[in-house]
Formats: C-alpha cells, sequence, structure tokens
C-alpha cells in the first residue's frame, strides 16, 4: 500500500498562478514570502479575519486585502488558495474552496475532529476539486534521504523506527485552544512521516501524555509531553517523542534500524564550524526556532504544489494522507484518556 497518494488532475497550465491566502499569522506569512518569491506564482488577494493582520501581509506583497472568503472564493482573479488559518477553520474554508471550483493546498492538520475531517474531504471529492495538505516535513532533504534509504532496502527489515520532535517553546493558550490537540498538531507531521517513511500504515496506537511544562494547556483537555507507541502491520515498532519546550533549540530526528542496519536523520547545524582549545570543542549548537529547521521546506513544497496543479499526476501529500494522520491522532487522544493500546480505524467512507 502507498500512503502517498497524487493529488486530482490539475486544472491549469502555463501563465502566471494568482494565488490567494487565507490566514495571515505566523504561518501565513511564510506562505505569503513564497509565493512572492516563487517565479510562477503571484500573491493575489489576503484574507484574515483579523483585517489589520490582512492589511499588513498584503501591503508587504502588493497583495489586495479581501474583506470577506467570499471575496477570495468568488474572484475569477483566484486561480488557487493557500488555508493558513486557524485549524478550527480550515473545514469551513476547505469547502468553500470546494464549493467555488478552486484547487487549495490546505495547513496541517485538517481539522480538530476526525468526523469533521472526513466530512471535508467527501466534500472537495465530490466537487473534483484539487486539494493538497501541507505535510511540507516531506520536503525536508534529510526526511527525503532517509525514506530513500528505507524505500531501497539499506536497513533491511524495519523493525524499530524512533521519531522525536522537541519545540524550542509552547506554542501560546489561544492557539493550543484552536489546534485539535498535540497529537494533532504536531502529530500530524509526524505520524505522516512515519507511514511515508515505513510505506505503511499502524494499525494499534498507544500514548501517554502530560503537562510539565505548561500546566494550563490542561484547561484544553491538552498535553504538552507526551511518549507514543505505534504497532505497523509488518510487526514493526514505532516510537515517537514529543515536546513543547526544550533548553537547547528545535530538536528533531529520525532514526530507522532493520535487520540490515540503521539510518538516522542529522541535525543541520546552523553554521558548522567546530573551535578545538583546551581540552574542549566548541560548536554551535541546534537552530534556536523550530522555524528554521525546516525553514527549506516550504518554497519546496509550493513549487511541488504548482507543479501538481500543473502537471496532473505529480505527486502531492493529498487530502486522504491529511484524513490518515487524523485517524492515527485521534486513536491517540483516545489512548491518552483510556491509558490503553488503542486500535485505528481508517474507514473513512470517501
Ligand atoms: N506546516 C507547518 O509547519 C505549520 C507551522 C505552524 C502552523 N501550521 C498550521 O497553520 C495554521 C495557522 O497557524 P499559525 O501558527 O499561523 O497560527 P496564528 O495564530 O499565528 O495565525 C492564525 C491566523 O488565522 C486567522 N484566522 C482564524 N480563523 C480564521 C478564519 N475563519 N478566516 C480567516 N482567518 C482566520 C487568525 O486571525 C490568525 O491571523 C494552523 O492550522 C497550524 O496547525 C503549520
Amino acid at each position: 500500500m502507498s500512503t502517498t497518494a497524487s493529488i486530482d488532475a490539475g486544472t491549469r497550465s502555463g501563465a502566471v498562478l494568482n494565488v490567494s491566502l487565507v490566514g495571515a499569522g505566523f504561518i501565513g506569512r511564510v506562505h505569503a514570502q513564497c509565493i512572492a518569491a516563487h517565479a510562477a506564482t503571484r500573491l493575489a488577494a489576503v484574507f484574515d479575519t483579523d483585517e489589520s493582520a490582512a492589511s499588513a501581509l498584503a501591503a508587504r506583497h502588493g497583495a489586495r486585502v479581501a474583506g470577506s472568503l467570499g471575496e477570495i472564493t468568488g474572484s475569477g482573479e483566484t486561480d488557487a488558495v493557500v488555508i493558513a488559518s486557524s485549524t478550527d477553520s480550515h473545514g469551513e474554508i476547505a469547502r468553500a474552496c470546494a464549493r467555488a471550483g478552486k484547487p487549495f493546498l490546505c495547513e496541517k492538520p485538517l481539522d480538530t475532529h476526525r468526523d469533521a475531517a472526513v466530512e471535508t474531504v467527501r466534500y472537495v471529492r465530490e466537487a473534483g476539486v484539487l486539494a493538497g495538505i501541507g505535510f511540507n516535513r516531506r520536503f525536508d532533504r534529510q526526511y527525503a534521504a532517509l525514506k530513500r534509504a528505507v524505500g531501497e532496502g539499506e536497513v533491511g527489515r524495519v523493525e524499530m523506527m524512533h521519531l522525536t520532535s522537541r519545540s524550542h517553546a509552547p506554542p501560546t493558550l489561544d492557539y493550543v485552544k484552536k489546534s485539535g490537540g498535540q497529537l494533532r498538531d504536531k502529530g500530524s507531521h509526524f505520524f505522516d512521516l512515519a507511514c511515508w517513511i515505513a510505506g505503511e500504515r499502524p494499525t494499534e496506537i498507544h500514548a501517554a501524555g502530560a503537562c510539565l511544562i505548561e500546566p494550563r494547556f490542561a484547561e484544553y483537555g491538552d498535553v504538552d509531553t507526551a511518549m507514543i507507541l505505534l504497532r505497523m502491520p509488518s510487526g514493526a515498532l514505532c516510537h515517537l517523542n514529543f515536546s513543547r519546550r526544550t533548553a537547547y533549540g528545535a530538536d528533531e530526528r529520525i532514526e530507522v534500524s532493520g535487520s540490515g542496519g540503521r539510518v538516522e536523520s542529522r541535525h543541520p547545524i546552523p553554521v558548522d564550524v567546530a573551535l578545538y582549545r583546551g581540552d574542549a570543542i566548541h560548536q554551535k549548537g541546534l537552530h534556536q526556532h523550530w522555524y528554521e529547521r525546516i525553514e527549506s521546506t516550504y518554497p519546496a513544497q509550493l513549487a511541488a504544489f504548482v507543479e501538481a496543479l500543473e502537471h496532473p499526476g505529480r505527486e502531492f501529500p493529498a487530502l486522504i494522507d491529511g484524513l490518515v494522520a487524523e485517524a492515527i491522532a485521534d486513536a491517540g487522544m483516545r489512548s491518552l484518556r483510556t491509558n490503553r493500546p488503542e486500535p485505528i480505524d481508517y474507514e473513512f467512507d470517501v
């Protein structure tokens, strides 16, 4: 089974692609910069429920400010949409794009609830609109090389996978409230990477979590620290550990070991210089912000999305991949509550 779907048929070819943006927060600003910098795309319009955020971002890139979502989806000027608003708004905006026949790239996770995510995917499929999910980490050079090594049998039969994601600092409470929880918000990226690299979907998840960093996350039913075990159909075991804070920068790494060897991603060091003095070796540490670690993946993701629009059938993370991650997160949230392994249900009927 392949966990990488191709997004459906493209809708246009040639000329400059007018891309509009919904959401002008942290990641909206990243997307706007990528759209402005890509030779084949232009930032057409920006909509955000916070009008001042939309105005400031539109002004920076010479784009139009949209006064409503309808002004984006109803505009003949918009060829495609990037959805970069808070997670709890993704479903409504994705469905509006589908209704209007606008292809879109939606930030992860698909939604804050599995059932709502299924509804959205069903709706978009019925509309026949091209849609992708923002699993940008697939465009990281280390992770792509690691997948290649596993796929080419360099480690033999996979027995164990370890995925670590520890951010430098926790998000705000307002962000957490709308995020769907750490297992969706952070987890969706890494559940997707685990499936993508292993080429199979886990059947069972056992998750343990705690609020060790920010006790107020518990008010939203969330955790800031989690350890997770996935059981793969091949028998391989996969361990993930997530933290919302480190005292040493952004810590992301993946290791896969098997019957023939072990492959691991290394931390790209921002300035790779070592100073040898006395009995010590001093060198620069990790990127200090998670964004710096994966900055290069965003332009690569946009370029691949444009390719997928231009060339039907080109590979790009599809909404169904988002749904798979959502199903794993959903079962993980259940496991957090029951403190037992939980089966993962992929019966989406979409
Ligand atoms: N792929 C990645 O690496 C990555 C990184 C960070 C965030 N994200 C995802 O991007 C999304 C936004 O995260 P962020 O960090 O930019 O959050 P943010 O809080 O900085 O920005 C969210 C923006 O969305 C706007 N918004 C909320 N509801 C809206 C609606 N209905 N219509 C239009 N605008 C609306 C808010 O006013 C705000 O400006 C989240 O889904 C998050 O999971 C992805």
